[in-house]
């Protein structure tokens, strides 16, 4: 019985794993073309187990080579080398004829191969291009014309190559184009008016060429929200550009002109540097309190201006460079006194400021070094800011994009990246087309690791909408959109243009308080982003037109449509009911994000007091914690409401913090009660009652067992599944909060029940009694 069990179930994966690979297979063709490219990059360490046995379809991806097949055509190809020479012998023009017999690539990255030559204009033959990085080579020679032909591009990256030549009118011909980078290239003369046009675009990097002459007007790029220009020669008037800003880096170029007062609205903008050029007239104080600004880099240019100790600063500003200007009066003492920010540093040496602590210029030095300069007369005047409605980018605002998602994917996601291509070969792309990511990004590697765990959340990223969002996606808040309503304020469900259904949490403010000092909140609603929770998407601000105070905030969250748990465990209910491996599925997913409120935010949330009825399937039967407390956003109430009646939550913030995490924990053994048993627990008794049920069905037999579980399960969960789950739940519901399991020890529990469940529903052979397979505990991932 064994043996035989045994067998049946190893010829079930082998049949599993031949029709794998039947379908992934790449016709030989193919096969031999990617061993030309191993050999043309002269055997890099990435293709190391590259031979002529391989299958590349279905081989596992790493960061250094992803391989994603689409039925039986490659659609995605990264290879990431570490070459940091050219390679000898080789021929740009064999390799690209080889690489456009791949038709189906959407993405290419090919970095750090050592590939050299100029790029071959039959690379446009790869139509289906989306996202192309080809980075860190030493391509040179000017970019093709016929890579015009290529109109899917999102995503162009050749930084680090020696690129040359102008850029041509091309740019016309990307309608979905929304990243560009060229850094470290040689590029030269002007930038052609056409790059205006790329009205997709979210970040333009053209750092460190020989670009020189003005900046074509940039200011219908509605979305552009990076912009690098650095270490070029543009100048010398201040480039137009639209406020939505949220990095712009004009250091070290040719500017000469006075810093236009529209600067000072925009609202997104994080990270200013227009350091070394020779921008002259007066330095709007105003930059320093911009709401998001982190980082202010003015240093080395002819700026001038008096400062006052009274001046206002944005208190979450972590570099303020203004050296070398010709500033006078006293340093504002917002940046002198380093409240709540001890890691900022502040730069002010060479101006001919009062009291200094670093090096100054003596008074004179100033007057006369703002009258050596001419100044230039500046551009017409900017029409005023009318719009009240201020959206404030938080985390950074958010770069939609595709393009960026997937380049970040590339870095730290490969993995997932492939099997999701495999199921979804076009949706990888649409999937994340509303996702973002932040410019912090570029600069703050620590970021990566969080944006991970949103891209685990499959999620566009949290972003601040605008009024006009909220607005439009609600219908004008029409009666149709309409939820709830609590003490809180009300709720309402919308779609926003992309179609994601959204509910939109509007949050009254008794207070005036400036968006500044939500900030912090915003900070934390921003965090609560997982997988098996309601996540958040967003938030806006509504200021009052009098004195700019936030009048209301919008909490933007997902909506997940499809039912409580309960309605889908419940007996006499009409909706089909979850089968056994669903309810262990559904208690992991739960479980995990009981983890990630617990331990994945700071500070953690706890006493949740979770019901059945706050807990949402989404349509894949993702469990999704629906309503939970934020202890520090007492001010602002729920988070959520669920659709429960809600309201009566109450969040245990400061009692014992001891056990805090154990009463979570009995309310998960209740819901796991409910799913093991198919009826709803109404009360604490009820609980007890049933714990010493299962506890006696423990002791009991298979049959015994069986005869308490629900009854549509009854017949399809194995003994040895049933009974891991039932103990779990009899530990996590004991009396002594001390003695209950962790939610680490609850997780490792509940998908040993499910992996066991998972082998026995492949072997049919032994659909009694439990098979003896000696399976191993299941090693725990957490996300
Ligand atoms: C990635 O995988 C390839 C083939 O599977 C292997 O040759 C290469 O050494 C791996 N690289 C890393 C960094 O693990
Ligand atoms: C795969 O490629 C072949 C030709 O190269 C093409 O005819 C077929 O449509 C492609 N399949 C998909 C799913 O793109
Ligand atoms: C490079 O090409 C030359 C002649 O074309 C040949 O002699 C040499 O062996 C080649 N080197 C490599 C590494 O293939
Ligand atoms: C590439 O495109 C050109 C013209 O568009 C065509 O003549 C050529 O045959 C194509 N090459 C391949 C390999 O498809
Ligand atoms: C291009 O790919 C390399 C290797 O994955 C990565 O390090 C780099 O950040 C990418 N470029 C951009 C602009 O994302
Ligand atoms: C500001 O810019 C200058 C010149 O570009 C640079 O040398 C300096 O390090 C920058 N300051 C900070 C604090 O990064
Ligand atoms: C700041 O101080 C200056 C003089 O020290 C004064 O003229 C100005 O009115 C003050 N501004 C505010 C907002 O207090």
């Amino acid at each position: 019985m064994t043996n035989r069990g045994h067998s049946s179930l190893l010829l079930l994966l082998v049949t599993i794993i031949l029709s794998f690979h039947y379908s992934e297979e790449l016709q030989s063709s193919k096969s031999q073309n990617l061993l030309r490219i191993q050999r043309l990059l002269n055997f890099p360490a990435a293709l190391s187990s590259w031979n002529k046995n391989t299958d590349f379809c279905s081989t596992d991806s790493n960061s250094s080579l992803t391989v994603v097949c689409y039925e039986g055509n490659i659609t995605q190809l990264n290879i990431i080398g570490e070459r940091r020479t050219p390679l000898k012998n080789f021929s740009i023009n064999s390799f690209v004829t080889i690489l456009v017999r791949f038709p189906s690539l959407k993405v290419l990255t090919l970095v750090s191969l050592g590939i050299c030559g100029p790029l071959p204009g039959n690379i446009a033959n790869l139509s289906s291009l989306e996202i192309v990085n080809v980075s860190s080579n030493f391509i040179y020679g000017s970019i093709p014309q016929e890579i015009s032909s290529l109109s899917n591009l999102q995503t162009l990256i050749l930084d680090n190559n020696m690129f040359a030549g102008q850029l041509l009118n091309w740019f016309v011909s990307f309608p979905a184009l929304t990243w560009l980078s060229l850094k470290n290239n040689m590029f030269n003369g002007f930038l052609p008016n056409s790059v205006g046009s790329l009205v997709s675009l979210r970040v333009l990097s053209l750092s460190n060429n020989h670009f020189n002459g003005a900046v074509p007007d940039l200011s219908s790029l509605k979305n552009l929200q990076v912009l690098e220009l650095d270490d070029n020669a543009f100048g010398p008037q201040f480039p137009r550009l639209g406020n939505k800003l949220v990095a712009l880096v004009l250091r070290n170029n040719r500017f000469r002109s006075g810093i236009p007062a529209e600067l000072s609205s925009y609202y997104q903008l994080e990270k200013l540097d227009i350091s070394s050029n020779t921008f002259v007239g007066p330095f709007q104080p105003a930059l320093l309190s911009l709401p998001s600004i982190t980082y202010l880099n003015i240093s080395r240019n002819k700026l001038t201006g008096m400062l006052f100790e009274n001046m206002s600063c944005n208190s979450d500003i972590d570099v303020v460079d203004i050296s070398s200007n010709l500033l006078t009066g006293s340093l504002p003492r917002c940046l002198v006194s380093n409240s709540g920010n001890s890691e900022r540093s502040v730069l002010y040496a060479r101006n001919c400021l009062e009291k200094p602590n670093q090096n100054q210029q003596p008074q004179p030095f100033c007057r006369t070094g703002a009258f050596a300069v001419g100044i230039l007369p500046d551009r017409k005047k900017h029409t005023q800011v009318s719009k009240v409605v201020l959206s404030i980018g938080i985390v950074g605002g958010a770069l939609g994009g595709v393009a960026l998602v997937l380049l970040i994917l590339f870095i730290i996601r490969r993995k997932n990246a492939k099997s999701k291509m495999k199921n979804h070969p076009t949706r990888l792309i649409s999937e994340n087309a509303a996702s973002g990511y932040t410019s912090k990004l570029l600069s703050d590697a620590r970021y990566i690791s969080q944006t991970k765990k949103l891209g685990e959340v499959g999620l566009p990223t949290y972003r601040s909408f605008s009024l006009e969002e909220i607005n439009a996606a609600t219908n004008n808040f029409d009666i149709a959109s309409f939820m709830c309503e609590d003490s809180y304020g009300q709720m309402y469900r919308g779609q926003l243009k992309n179609g994601l259904l959204v509910a939109i949490r509007c949050v009254e403010m008794k207070k005036s308080y400036s968006t500044q000092n939500h900030m912090h909140n915003i900070e934390l609603i921003s965090k609560l982003r997982h997988r098996h929770l309601i996540s958040a998407l967003g938030h806006c601000f509504e200021c009052s037109l009098d004195d700019s105070s936030v009048t209301r905030i919008f909490l933007i969250f997902e909506y997940i449509p499809n039912g409580t748990l309960k309605s889908w465990i419940s007996d006499g209910h009409a909706r089909k009911l979850l089968s056994w491996n669903q309810r262990i599925g559904v208690a992991i997913g739960v479980a995990k994000g009981i983890q990630f409120l617990h331990t994945g935010i700071v500070p953690g949330v706890f006493s949740i007091n979770l019901k059945i009825e706050d807990v949402l399937l989404d349509q894949n039967l993702t469990a999704k914690i629906s309503s939970y407390n934020l202890p520090s956003l007492s001010n602002m109430g729920k988070v959520w409401h669920g659709s429960s009646s809600g309201g009566s939550k109450n969040s245990n913030i400061n009692k014992s913090v001891k056990h805090e995490d154990k009463s979570d924990i009995h309310d998960f053994g209740v819901i796991l009660l409910e799913l093991i048993l198919g009826r709803t627990i109404k009360s604490r008794n009820d609980a007890g009652a049933f714990k010493d049920l299962l506890q006696a069905s423990i002791l009991a037999d298979d049959e015994a067992r069986r005869r308490v579980v629900d009854r549509v399960i009854r017949k399809a969960c194995l003994d040895q599944s049933l009974k891991t789950m039932m103990e779990i739940c009899v530990r996590c519901l004991v009396k002594e909060p001390q003695d209950r399991p962790s939610i680490e020890d609850v997780l490792w529990n509940l998908q040993f029940a499910a992996q066991v469940q998972d082998a026995w529903r492949g072997d049919s052979q032994s659909s009694e009694g439990s098979p003896s397979s000696p399976l191993q505990p299941p090693r725990l991932t957490f996300d």
